[in-house]
């Protein structure tokens, strides 16, 4: 286990937009590490590149030892976990869950405990059965993250994974996932939108997670969140 290096991470889309501007990030083994900021300002890119699903325009990207510049996401052994979650419509939400797990040959008693344990986390017992066309949006997004959470990842990334759940859902879920990131001591990184309470409902206790909170794609600093809360800035981009 290690940690995440992000290094002089720049990015300019063919039509010229600079989504992510010289972004430097260290995320150590374990951390819970949340990026805040206004829309638009890199949080999806800078995700998207960490897990490989958008090449970087310059800057590196190390997980562990391993400059992954040139690694497909496959070969990263990251999950990332969308705001708009991508179920197969046709797989009842037990073969969802069990899909990747298949997909990589585990013998079928460890794909049956890693799916049984992964529902009772995410609360989905009562779903299993269920196509994703008879599951509420909350719902879907648990299986998203309970889909994440079966292969046991080196690190997690997710993109505002709770903003579809209810209140009391979204405190239930952001328990396990504290609960988790401690007794499987992967790194997280999450990126909720605004420096608003969206941010607590990731993170649980502002205290004990680190973030970096950027105006624009090109001035991310570290801090808390707890002095995101206490002492917040204008969050209007600076452009
Ligand atoms: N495929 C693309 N082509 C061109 N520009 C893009 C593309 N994807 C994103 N952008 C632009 O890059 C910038 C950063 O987008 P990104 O999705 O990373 O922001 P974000 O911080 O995740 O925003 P939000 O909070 O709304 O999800 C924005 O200006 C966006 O319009
Ligand atoms: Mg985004």
């Amino acid at each position: 286990m290690a940690g995440i290096e992000v290094t002089a991470l720049h990015k300019r889309y063919p039509d010229g937009t600079v989504a992510v501007d010289q972004v430097d990030l260290s995320i150590g083994d374990g951390e819970l590490f949340v990026m805040l900021g206004p829309s638009g300002c890199g949080k999806t890119t800078t995700l998207r590149a960490i897990a490989g699903l958008e090449r970087q325009t310059t800057g590196d990207i190390r997980i562990g030892d391993t400059l992954v510049n040139d690694l497909p996401p496959a070969e990263r052994d990251i999950a990332m976990v969308f705001q708009f979650y991508a179920l197969y419509p046709h797989l009842r939400t037990r073969d969802n869950l069990a899909f990747p797990l298949r997909a990589e040959g585990l013998p079928k008693a460890e794909v049956r405990e890693r799916v049984e344990e992964a529902a009772r986390l995410m609360r989905l017992g009562p779903l299993l059965d269920r196509r994703p066309r008879r599951l509420s949006g909350g719902e879907q997004q648990r299986v998203a993250l309970a889909r994440a959470l079966v292969r046991r990842p080196r690190a997690f990334l997710m993109d505002e994974p709770l903003t579809n759940l209810d209140a009391e859902l979204r405190a239930d879920m952001r328990t396990e996932i504290k609960h988790l990131q401690g007794k499987w001591g992967r790194r997280w990184s999450t990126s909720p939108t605004t420096r608003s309470r969206r941010c607590r409902s990731v993170t649980g206790s502002p205290s004990s997670t680190r973030a970096a909170s950027s105006r624009s794609a090109r001035r991310w600093r570290s801090t808390t969140v707890r002095r995101v809360f206490s002492a917040p800035r204008s969050s209007a981009p600076r452009r």
